[in-house]
């Protein structure tokens, strides 16, 4: 293979001011991960550890092979939402190994409101579900929450992504054979009980889970039953009288030890993987922090971050001279060969066509596409138009959203307008999509978007013999320019659950290879594209 040599000066100037701006976003997504690591804050996390329960990111590590990486999806969701009530959208859900076996973990933070369901938690949890469903992965509910959340019920129950399709997700998970484990380790209320009854295995930790479709409040309002939550659904009811549920644990600790137990029994093959042996980048990963330019507007060469990322930074590039908007190529990620389409500038007709032949290869090969997007969008214009820019981009989104590989997405600058779907965005289903702190995801540039506004209030107002100048125009824009550098900063993303996760770019060799490794799971489909318009 073709090892790359990087042109850039990590001792320079540029160097420097690119570091140091990139590291003030750094700083940022840091606060936010510290938020969401403390789930509902000291009191209440101490309030839960006094009831004898163990916290919920504890459980993960306990349940999860000791020293084994997880891999977590959407850590700072809700960032800055609900007035932070709903630290990391009270729920932590990620990919892990049991017993050397991924699976996909759901666990319920009881010590944020109870561990109920805000609308970003149920989109957590139905992504998490997704996750576990395109890779294979067996899901482990790790139970604990008060269900719905009641002041947010119009936007958490009734739609098609709303709290049924939780069920409806482990219905269908289990009928494909992907194993569908519960673990009850506190309250399981109304629509909550069915995460346990739904499962194919469920465990309950005595004196701690109950399982109920009414809480004895409302049992003695609706029929005046006296009764209490043991008596009701607790754990000895369920696993003597009611076989809702088919293990009793006496304690967190022995029910995570029976959820491993029942990993063990699923009799699924752990994958006989030999990801040692292979090079490391020749450039130090920290470099990563330097490359991207501090002014968005500057150009720099992609492949000095390919080179950073790849195995022994080789890279075999294909169609090098073409279409060099848009850089393609093969690489090896922890010895896993894959496919790189990353962007090089604004794409163009033939960098187009570029990707659509690359993306086409790599389907009948069955190589995994990583795509590193950087995009302001396709070329605009009468000369791009002429030459059909519409058609042959369309020809990229359709192999895109139809090729049958594994596709996953890391935004290192810029993703708007339309090249955010040719370089397949969230709407594409890549299996993972991360971002880094110096991404900016947006319909289109704030400046763009003000100056397309201003431009038809400007019309408009002329027409109607009214005043536009200069100082008119600059007040006009200033809050869409706000609203834009707000909206797309990969905190708000992240928040609302459009990506997987920000990044610490200099772990991005790990986490992409750790990405690429999990959908190994499944193996790849044929592919079938659609009609591309010639
Ligand atoms: N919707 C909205 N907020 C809820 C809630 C719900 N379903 N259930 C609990 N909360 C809130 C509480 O009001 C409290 O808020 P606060 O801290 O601002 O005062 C917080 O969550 C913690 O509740 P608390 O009762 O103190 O915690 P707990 O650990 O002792 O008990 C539950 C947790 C879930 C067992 C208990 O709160 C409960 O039974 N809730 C009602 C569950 C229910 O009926 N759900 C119906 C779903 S359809």
């Amino acid at each position: 293979m073709t090892k790359l040599k990087s042109q850039i000066n990590v001792k320079g100037t540029n160097f420097q001011e690119n570091k140091n701006k990139l590291e003030v976003d750094l700083k940022l997504t840091r606060e936010a991960v510290d938020f969401a690591m403390n789930g509902g804050g000291h009191k209440l996390n101490e309030r839960h550890q006094k009831r004898g329960k163990m916290l919920p990111r504890h459980r993960v590590s306990k349940l999860l092979d000791p020293g084994s990486s997880f891999l977590e999806i959407g850590l700072t969701a809700s960032y800055n939402m609900y007035d932070n009530a709903c630290p990391s959208g009270g729920i932590i859900t990620g990919v892990g190994q049991i017993h050397g076996i991924d699976v996909m973990v759901i666990c319920n933070d009881s010590t944020v409101k109870g561990g109920t369901y805000y609308p970003i938690t149920v989109k957590k949890h139905l992504r998490a579900q997704e996750v576990a469903l395109e890779n294979k992965l067996p899901c482990i509910y790790l139970v604990d929450s008060g269900g719905a959340n009641l002041p947010n019920q119009d936007e958490v129950f009734a739609d098609r992504e709303h709290f049924g399709r939780i069920f409806f997700n482990q219905a269908n998970m289990s009928s494909k054979s992907i194993p569908q484990i519960a673990v009850v380790m506190g309250s399981c209320t109304a629509g909550g009980a069915y995460v346990p009854a739904m499962s194919d295995e469920t465990i309950i930790v005595k004196n701690q889970g109950t399982i109920f479709l009414a809480g004895p409040p409302l049992v003695k309002a609706a029929t005046g039953e006296l009764t209490n939550a043991e008596n009701l659904g607790g754990g000895e009811v369920h696993t003597k009288i009611s076989g809702v549920a088919d293990y009793l644990a006496d304690n967190d600790e022995h029910a995570l030890a029976i959820a491993r137990q029942c990993v063990k029994n699923l009799n699924i093959k752990k994958k006989n993987e030999n990801l040692s042996n292979f090079e490391l980048p020749l450039y130090d990963p920290q470099e990563l922090l330097g490359i991207v330019p501090a002014d968005n507007k500057t150009s720099y060469d992609v492949k000095e971050i390919i080179m950073r990322i790849f195995d022994g930074s080789e890279f075999d590039e294909f169609k090098h001279n073409f279409g060099k908007t848009l850089v393609t190529g093969f690489a090896k990620l922890k010895g896993q060969t894959c496919g790189v389409i990353a962007n090089n500038g604004v794409l163009f007709s033939d960098s187009a066509l570029k990707g659509t032949h690359f993306i086409s290869l790599c389907s009948q090969r069955k190589i995994p596409l990583i795509f590193l997007q950087n995009i302001t969008g396709f070329m605009v214009g009468e000369n791009a138009e002429h030459g059909g820019i519409a058609k042959n981009g369309a020809k990229l989104v359709n192999a895109v959203a139809t090729s049958k590989v594994p596709k996953i997405t890391l935004l290192i600058g810029g993703s708007f307008g339309a090249g955010n779907y040719g370089m397949c965005g969230r709407a594409f289903a890549p299996r993972f999509l991360w971002t880094w702190p110096c991404s900016r995801i947006s319909v289109m540039g704030g400046e763009q978007a003000a100056s397309v506004l201003a431009q038809l209030k400007k019309n408009n107002t002329l027409k109607n013999n009214g005043e536009w100048n200069k100082k008119i125009e600059d007040k006009f824009k200033q809050p869409i320019l706000e609203q834009f550098n707000n909206q797309s900063h990969p905190l708000y993303a992240s928040a609302r659950m459009w990506d997987d996760g920000i990044i610490d770019p200099t772990k991005t060799r790990d986490i992409l290879a750790a990405s690429i490794k999990v959908t190994m799971n499944h193996s790849i489909e044929e592919t079938k594209f659609g009609i591309f318009r010639m």
